[in-house]
């Protein structure tokens, strides 16, 4: 055992929450785009409100993290590590809250509603307009590339803490015992 301070349980279970959420939503996403079958319908039904889902979690996970700062990674990291690790997960989070805005708004831009299921709807939150829908199509896209590089890149660093470091990072996440 070393001393890694470990993360908030809320902060644990927020987290591997919506590591499976998101993991989900872009290979759905991706499922989506390439079939035209009628499983394209049944796709986007799922797809809507788990986004919209993903969004309300990461405000709550946002307002957390502000208030229940994250324990310092150890002190013989290197600072070019140190600084990628922090960059990464702003990015993380800004993606978090993005995806699904861009989402919502690409639907409101395209004049389509945004349903989430038994009987509900959110309202447009942008006005319809083909050239921003198709802005917001092309961006959704993009950034869903850079959402899965980034996810990628997280865990390669988590496993790196985990297997070959062996510093108790990857375990103030897991809360498991020795790593
Ligand atoms: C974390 C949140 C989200 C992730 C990771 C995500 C991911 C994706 C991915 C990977 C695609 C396929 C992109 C492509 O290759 O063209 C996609 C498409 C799409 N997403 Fe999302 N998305 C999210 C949230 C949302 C939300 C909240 C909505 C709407 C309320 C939404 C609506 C759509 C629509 C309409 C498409 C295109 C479907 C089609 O053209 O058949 N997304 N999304």
């Amino acid at each position: 055992m070393n001393g890694q301070p470990m993360f908030h349980p809320f902060a644990r279970v927020i987290h591997w929450l919506m590591a499976a959420m998101i993991l989900a939503m872009l290979f759905i996403g991706a499922g989506m785009v390439s079939t035209v079958s009628e499983k394209h319908q049944w796709l986007v039904g799922i797809h809507k409100p788990l986004g919209i889902a993903v969004f309300v979690l990461a405000l709550v996970r946002l307002g957390f993290r502000l208030t229940h700062p994250a324990p310092p990674l150890p002190a013989d990291l290197p600072l070019w590590q140190k600084l990628a690790a922090h960059a990464s997960h702003w990015l993380l989070y800004a993606l978090m809250l993005a995806m699904p805005l861009i989402g919502w708004g690409m639907l409101s831009a395209g004049g389509y509603p945004v349903t989430l299921g038994a009987g509900l709807q959110l309202p447009a939150i942008l006005p319809a307009d083909a050239t921003l829908f198709a802005w917001l199509r092309e961006s959704h896209r993009y950034l869903a590339w850079l959402f899965f590089l980034t996810f990628l890149a997280h865990m390669g660093a988590a496993l790196m803490h985990g297997l070959i470091r062996r510093d108790g990072v990857l375990r103030s996440m897991t809360g498991g015992g020795r790593d």
